[in-house]
């Protein structure tokens, strides 16, 4: 190409992109508040996909810890032979622990000496993270036919050197089933994830073995908890609520399938694990009042969705007395979260732990039935509605689609789109009826970019939001989903996906960023204004709380400057502190990764206002919480 050509290529192309849109007017009007805000608008929805808990927020490190098996052997697990040691491992169909688990791994070790031991070793979940100075609580149960006293070593070994970063040794011994509980602390070595466990003894033996379970510290330090860094971050969005358990995960495949609350609450040993519906097992490691412990450590009210009769595969009770079990069965789970203790359920929650009853005003009626092709859910849903609303009349009760017969407290909308689409669903709920149902936007994103949302993706969400909080006094909800991927191959079932993470570390998408942004700032009213003047992709809402603070959402979606001149009327004439955080990309398609997981993050500003008037120019492809001290 000619160098005139070039500089041709250059004037049309670049030009463009520099120069500005037409100014834009925003007048907002303090002494004028409009519509109230829900103070619950911002919250999380969960399910397990994408290895959201086991090889995610569930701490555990131990990948397949129920010795589960295919044509291939035991899944996750492999047989040591060191030295001139000899063995061999299978699964043993009729020994376990409980009847939950009546299965074992048997460990046949026909030739072992200290220089030669034999046992097993665990991959995790991707590798097992080891940091510095790091305390790992674990468990197993055992049987033997050593008789006494077997000694078992077990070791967190760096996958190349062959180290040992921590160990711990457990005495063996009986023929009974027993639970044995160990502790190993790491040294001062570097943080990595290519890592694995060892499990060996040093002369032969059987030893049959089940439920081996490794934990690093968790969030809140509790027991079988939560990974410290993946709370960090949903801490920082300041959530108010946790939509659980699912999602498609509540329904299952079929329905043997769904998310059997009941066998998923008690002691670890007393829950037999399940196919998910995508594609994976799950531990079932987090059960009810795990989840129900989350939402303590993080202060979020639970949402508690109960299976309505559907799965994923087709199959559908009838409503009628077909039901009703499972009617029973939701009505149990509600007395489990927020009975009182003397209740039969409460006692079975407060001997797994947790004496107080759950604060609990929401509950959802299945998910995404608008799929039911038999086209039962106005049965399906009055008979729940009227069965809960009988025994709990405070309960507001969620249907998942606009239904007949009955009119639900509450319908839950569902929004996947690219970032056109969402900049129209911005002004979707605008003229809605206020008359009917509130909505709880249940599951919502732009869904552009993998594993996790780009730029682009989070000015689509931004818009969207912008158009929530101006109609939050009917949309009372919102959240988000996929909330988790694991970004190691064969982690994600489902693109675009807010959080990601290995077994090492994790990093927030630029849409993660912008709910944080979002989360960070919301007043109890939203104000009177108005824009003229603005180019079709600015979006912005305004909330204020009466004599503390204004929060400005502004979100420019186009390549180029929007100049603002921004009024509040109202302000007075002195001056007030604000602060501005801004997320910003030079393209749509700019984004983080595991590696380099920071390069699209909230700027903050500081800044003194003089009077009402503000001369604002916003980047392009940017997103902006302005917050104004109004004390
Ligand atoms: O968020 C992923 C899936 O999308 C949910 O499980 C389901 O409710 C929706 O279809």
């Amino acid at each position: 190409m000619d160098k005139a050509k070039t500089a041709f290529l250059v004037t049309v192309l670049i030009v463009p992109a520099l120069s500005g849109q037409t100014p834009a007017a925003l007048k907002v009007d303090l002494n004028r508040p409009k519509t109230p805000v829900s103070p619950t608008l911002y919250g999380l929805m969960t399910e397990e996909i994408n290895y959201s808990y086991d090889g995610g927020l569930y701490a555990e490190l131990i990948r397949n810890r129920t010795f589960r098996s295919d044509w291939s052997g035991i899944l996750n697990w492999f047989l040591l032979e060191k030295g001139a040691a000899s063995a061999k491992v299978s699964v043993d169909t009729r020994e376990g622990p409980s009847a939950a688990l009546p299965s074992s791994a048997k460990l046949e070790v026909t030739r072992a000496d200290a220089n030669s031991p034999a046992g097993l070793l665990n991959e995790g979940y991707w590798g097992i993270a080891v940091r510095p100075n790091a305390r790992y609580t674990g468990s197993l149960f055992a049987r033997t036919d050593a008789g006494s006293s077997l000694l078992m070593k077990i070791a967190l070994v760096g996958d190349e050197s062959g180290q040992v970063l921590a160990s711990a040794a457990v005495t063996l011994g009986g023929a009974a089933w027993k639970e044995y509980k160990f502790q190993m602390q790491s040294g001062n070595v570097a943080a990595s994830s290519e890592n694995h466990l060892e499990m060996t003894i040093d002369r032969p033996a059987t030893l049959w073995l089940q439920l081996v379970s490794l934990f690093p510290p968790t969030y809140h330090d509790r027991p079988h908890g939560n990974r410290i860094d993946i709370m960090q971050k949903l801490a920082a969005m300041h959530p108010s609520f946790l939509r659980f358990p699912g999602g498609n995960y509540l329904e299952g495949g079929r329905i043997d399938t769904r998310f059997d609350w009941k066998k998923m609450i008690g002691p670890l040993v007393d829950r037999p694990t399940h196919p998910t519906t995508w594609s994976y097992h799950s531990t079932d490691g987090m059960g009810l009042l795990e989840y129900l412990d989350w939402c303590e450590d993080l202060r979020m009210e639970p949402v508690l969705a109960v299976y309505a009769g559907y799965s994923l595969g087709g199959l559908v009770v009838k409503p009628g007395p077909d039901l009703d079990p499972y009617v029973q069965d939701a009505l149990d789970e509600i007395e489990y979260v927020a009975g009182a203790t003397g209740t039969k359920w409460g006692d079975v929650r407060a001997r797994d732990g947790h004496a107080a009853p759950f604060k609990l005003r929401y509950v959802e009626v299945g998910n995404e039935d608008n799929f039911d092709r038999a086209r039962t859910y106005d049965g399906r849903y009055a008979q729940f509605f009227k069965a809960i609303k009988a025994k709990y009349p405070n309960l507001q009760v969620i249907a998942t689609m606009p239904v007949k017969g009955v009119t639900p407290d509450v319908v839950d909308d569902h929004y996947y789109n690219r970032e056109q689409r969402m900049f129209e669903l911005a002004r979707h709920y605008d003229n809605a009826d206020r008359n009917g149902p509130k909505i709880f936007v249940g599951e919502w994103a732009t869904r552009e970019g993998t594993p996790t949302p780009n730029l682009g993706a989070a000015l689509g969400d931004a818009a969207f939001l912008t158009g929530l909080e101006r109609n939050s006094d009917l949309v009372v909800m919102a959240a988000y989903a996929p909330l988790f991927v694991n970004v190691d191959p064969g982690g994600m079932q489902w693109s675009t996906d807010l959080i990601g993470y290995n077994a090492l570390t994790s990093y927030g998408s630029p849409a993660y960023y912008a709910q944080v942004m979002f989360g960070s700032c919301l007043g109890e009213q939203t104000m009177e204004s108005d824009l003229p003047g603005a180019g079709d992709k600015f979006f912005y809402s305004v909330t204020a709380s009466k004599g503390a603070k204004l929060c400005m959402k502004l979100v420019n979606a186009a390549s180029t400057t929007q100049p603002v001149t921004i009024t509040l009327n109202g302000l007075g004439a002195g001056t007030h502190a604000a602060q501005l955080d801004t997320l910003k990309a030079n393209t749509i398609w700019a984004t983080n990764t595991i590696t380099n997981p920071s390069r699209i993050v909230p700027v903050r500003s500081t800044l003194a206002l003089k009077g009402e008037r503000l001369e604002h120019v916003m980047p392009p492809y940017s997103i902006q919480v302005l917050e104004v001290n109004l004390k």
